[in-house]
């Protein structure tokens, strides 16, 4: 079976998931991270290289207060519990996104994981945190704008590699595989660059019910897609045109 070497996930639906079970949202942030710690041991095991979790957007920031509050706290607690058992299992943990926005005590957490985990060379996985893609991209223009005021770098210089490494995601590989959960359908600001030629699997299931067997059935379908990132393989048959 053919593996991503790259996975990213659209962790969607903890909202509603809690709101069937009459429980409120934060209940169904809980159990998402339950479920986010299984499938990252799981993609580990399976010897995926590359693990990117979508864990909170720029956008909400403009959910309620009490709810960021809480998403924040979870994820404090998540690397504090959960630091030393990345180390054991080789996990090297790192962050994408606009840091400047994260209390404190969950960046010093954050600050602690990565270091804790720095010299790990098993799974490279990466949370997207106050992340969006826009917000990224325009970083980058920035960046290599400023370069080229600086004289580093000629505007013709400018190519996809330039891009690249000015994107937070760098050196990580493009995904080759996005899923989201929860049947919604689109990209919501994640990896727009990175994902320029990711298959795409869209599963109704909502994260706090997504199992170690619905990742193998998206990996299943992973292995069965031909990529030809826009070229024709030797198979295609190529009809000609006649006047
Ligand atoms: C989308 O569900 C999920 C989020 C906005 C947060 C994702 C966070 C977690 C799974 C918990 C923290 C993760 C880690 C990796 C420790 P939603 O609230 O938008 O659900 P809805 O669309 O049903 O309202």
């Amino acid at each position: 079976m053919t593996l991503p070497k790259h996975i990213a996930i659209i962790m969607d639906g903890n909202g509603r998931w809690a709101q069937l079970k009459r429980r409120p949202r934060t209940f169904g942030h809980i159990k998402g991270t339950r479920v986010a710690k299984k499938i990252i041991t799981d993609c580990s095991r399976r010897g995926i290289k590359n693990l990117t979790l979508y864990a909170f957007s720029t956008e909400n920031w403009f959910r309620p207060q009490a709810e960021v509050s809480l998403l924040m706290q979870i994820l404090r607690r998540y690397l504090k519990r959960e630091t030393e058992n990345l180390v054991k299992e080789n996990i090297r943990f790192s962050v994408i996104g606009d840091m400047s926005r994260i209390p404190a005590d969950v960046a010093e957490a954050i600050g602690k994981s990565v270091e804790a985990t720095a010299q790990c060379t098993g799974l490279n996985l990466v949370f997207a945190l106050s992340y969006g893609s826009r917000q990224e991209i325009t970083e980058a223009v920035r960046d290599i704008a400023a370069r080229v005021a600086a004289g580093e770098i000629n505007p013709e210089d400018i190519d996809e590699s330039v891009i690249n490494s000015a994107l937070s995601t760098y050196p990580t590989p493009d995904p080759d595989l996005i899923i989201r959960t929860s049947g919604e359908q689109r990209l919501s600001n994640f990896l727009l660059w990175q994902a320029a030629y990711s298959e795409f699997y869209f599963t109704d299931v909502l994260w706090p019910n997504f199992t170690e067997c619905h990742l193998e059935e998206a990996l299943n379908a992973f292995s069965m897609r031909q990529r030809r990132f826009g070229k024709v393989t030797a198979n295609d048959n190529v009809e000609k045109l006649s006047n």
